[in-house]
């Protein structure tokens, strides 16, 4: 405590002359008119982002209300008016189905036997490489998946290439076939596992005349389906692969394929996960004078969340939330001290001391606010002198995630 008090009165000695005669007012500088239209436009741009989201959620319903609605009409007797040209899928596919040995994604070595890993469909699948099976060819020769005695599960490549099924009708008389088979439900996620989904088949501008036997689905690592294919209900029915999914095997892993009018497909990155435990306190460990854009707090006591970047000395929000904010200083001199706190490049919070004689005062002060993912928080020494020293933890900034919220 002593030799503390003596070093700032060491400073104090030496800065004491160029101090006295200095105007010690300050003006605001937060939120001033020439920010206002900035902060408009934000607004604007959350308003249009809220309504973006709605109209989502409003898809999604109707969307789930039309999968629901859709007639599973019963059926007509097999084999009618659909009975025409028979070409034999068997023949014709014979050299393209095998069955792969070890699993795609290399799973390396030993010990499968039992484990889930070797049941898993995701690695023991049946290549199904059959470009007529595209929703974009047409029934040059008609097949019937019926005929195909279907065991176990099935990937569907073009041309080497993944596909998937289709999740909307398909035109009759394309996918090498009368009635083109279709998923109604969608593809499930990962985390779903194996799921049932309903199979239509079209005809007769009716996009489930056709109730096809339902038919399990796996999503799998890597941006791929492996479906566990079953005779259909009748001749000629086959099962489509969806032309517009092909950008979906470019997807990279951190990615998923999605499609809002499940025409157009496009690859989107996945959203990270994030623990919702954000904390960090740090300090600056030496004395400030003057002007500094962004200090730097490099002795780092608490980082939980890595959240705080030590090399730079900002924070950045890894999620939305609510936020508490501190710093703090121990001003060393006569005359005033201001240390902002900056979000968002906006300077919200003042820490002010303004010392007479030779005295020397901490402040702490503290903020809180909502912020969105990946806003920015820092601290900026704008004026006068903080002392530090490397035990002293004087110069600190911290904060806290208090509550994870979507805004
Ligand atoms: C179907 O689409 C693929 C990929 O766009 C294309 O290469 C192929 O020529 C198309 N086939 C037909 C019959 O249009
Ligand atoms: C299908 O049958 C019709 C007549 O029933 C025939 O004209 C046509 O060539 C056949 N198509 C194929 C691909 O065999
Ligand atoms: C500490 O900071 C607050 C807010 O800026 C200010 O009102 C107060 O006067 C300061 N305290 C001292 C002792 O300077």
């Amino acid at each position: 405590m002593l030799s503390l008090c003596i070093q700032v009165l060491a400073v104090l000695v030496v800065c004491a002359a160029d101090i006295e005669n200095r105007d010690i007012s300050y003006t605001f500088k937060a939120w001033n008119m020439v920010d206002q239209p900035l902060q408009e436009h934000f607004a604007v741009m959350y308003k249009e982002m809220e309504s973006l989201k709605l109209e989502q959620a409003v898809m999604k319903q109707k969307q789930e209300a039309l999968s629901q609605a859709l007639p599973y009409c019963s059926q007509k007797p097999i084999d009618t008016d659909v009975e025409m040209n028979k070409t034999s899928l068997q023949t014709d596919s014979s050299r393209l189905l095998y069955t792969l040995t070890q699993g795609e994604d290399g799973v390396e070595g030993s010990g499968e036997d039992d484990s889930d890993e070797a049941r898993d469909p995701c690695n023991h699948y049946s290549v199904l490489n059959q470009a007529w099976r595209a929703t974009n060819y047409s029934n040059k020769n008609v097949v019937c998946d019926r005929r195909v005695q279907w065991k176990g599960w099935y990937r569907l490549f073009y041309h080497g290439k993944t596909i998937q099924m289709p999740e909307r009708c398909v035109k009759k008389e394309m996918c090498g076939t009368h009635s083109p088979l279709w998923l109604v439900g969608g593809h499930p996620r990962i985390r779903d596992g194996v799921v049932t989904r309903k199979v239509c088949g079209n005809w007769k501008n009716n996009c489930c005349l056709f109730k096809s036997p339902p038919i399990q689905v796996k999503a799998c690592r890597g941006n791929y389906y492996v479906y566990k294919f079953v005779k259909p209900v009748a001749c000629q029915l086959a099962y489509c692969a969806d032309i517009n999914s092909l950008v979906c095997g470019k997807c990279k892993r951190s990615e998923s394929c999605i499609s809002r009018d499940k025409v157009t497909w496009m690859c989107k990155k996945n959203k990270m996960r994030v623990k919702a435990n954000i904390h960090f306190f740090a300090t600056y460990p030496a004395s400030i004078s003057g002007k500094m854009n962004k200090i730097v707090y490099r002795k780092v006591f608490v980082n939980q969340g890595r959240a705080f970047n030590a090399r730079t000395g900002i924070f950045r929000a890894p999620v939305s939330g609510v936020y508490q904010f501190f710093f703090s200083t121990q001003t060393g001199g006569r005359g005033a001290t201001n240390l902002w706190l900056v979000v968002n490049n906006y300077w919200v919070a003042l820490s002010h001391s303004n010392v007479q004689g030779s005295n020397s005062v901490g402040n702490l002060s503290t903020y809180m606010a909502t912020l969105r993912k990946g806003a920015t928080v820092y601290v900026t020494h704008n004026r006068g002198r903080s002392w530090a020293n490397s035990a002293s933890n004087t110069i600190s900034f911290g904060g806290s995630l208090l509550m994870v919220r979507k805004i």
